[in-house]
């Protein structure tokens, strides 16, 4: 049985004050540990302060990116070693934005999560078509093609703690979520394209999150469908009661 996530993605959002008085808030009420996973991704310069405010709390700290090289000449970015170092568990790798604004491609997503796993990081690898690959009825192909070559030269072992998660670009920020059964197909698909390149039991322990303008009221019905373990939220993690509330709602 896999046991249900939920990751904020925060994006370029709060100060480090909002961010700590926000985990400072939340810690106490989240859902028992057995029951939910809560990740929180945060803008790098908060994870320190992060990290201490949660410690012991069922509450993890994920990065939203990171270089897969392990030092050197890469001005601004941040090193996998560093993450680790300070205790991050978690990483997006791969978000639309970032293949969108910043160059990520398929072969650096599938360089990072491979440098994640070497830095006890758990990669939280995002998928998802665009409207135009969607009314060109290519969505299956294009995010089977798109986990492919995130997980090439991964072990079974790895795959089974990996997190995915399906991101239709077209419902990010847009308050257009997919229907909880248009994302059950994908997220299903998903798990087969893991199952055909690796095994049943790998399918059956990978995690796929949907990710798309999720928000207290349609968490329910996400939740309920079988191939959705949990979701990766951004404009509604913001807020420390719509964060609990999804957390409730996945639990
Ligand atoms: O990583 C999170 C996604 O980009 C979803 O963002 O919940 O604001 O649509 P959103």
């Amino acid at each position: 049985m896999r046991k249900p996530l939920i990751a904020g993605n925060w994006k370029m959002n709060k100060t480090i004050q909002e961010a700590v008085d926000f985990a400072n808030e939340v810690k106490g009420l989240v859902p028992d540990r057995s029951k939910v996973d809560s990740i929180i991704c945060a803008p790098a310069l908060f994870l320190d302060r992060l990290l201490a405010a949660v410690d012991g709390y069922n509450v993890h700290i994920g990065a939203q990116t990171m270089h897969y090289e392990e030092s050197g000449a890469f001005t601004g970015e941040i090193s996998p070693a560093a993450l680790e170092d300070l205790g991050v568990s978690y990483c997006i790798i791969g978000h639309s934005e970032r293949r969108d604004m910043f160059n990520e491609t398929d072969e650096s997503v599938n360089k990072k999560t491979a440098a994640a796993f070497r830095h006890n990081i758990k990669p939280i690898i995002c998928v998802g078509e665009t409207l135009e690959q969607r009314e060109r009825n290519e969505t299956k192909g294009h995010v089977a093609n798109q986990v492919s070559k995130a997980l090439q030269g991964l072990t079974e072992e790895q795959v089974k703690q990996l997190i995915i998660a399906y991101e239709p670009i077209w419902a990010i920020g847009t308050g257009k979520s997919s229907t909880a059964e248009d994302a059950n197909e994908v997220c299903g698909h998903i798990r087969q394209v893991v199952e055909s390149s690796y095994s049943g039991s790998a399918a059956q322990s990978v995690k796929i999150l949907y990710g798309g303008s999720v928000n207290p009221g349609n968490i329910d019905e996400l939740m309920a469908k079988p191939e959705i373990d949990g979701a990766l939220v951004g404009g509604a993690s913001l807020d420390p009661h719509s964060f609990l509330r999804l957390l409730e709602a996945a639990a």
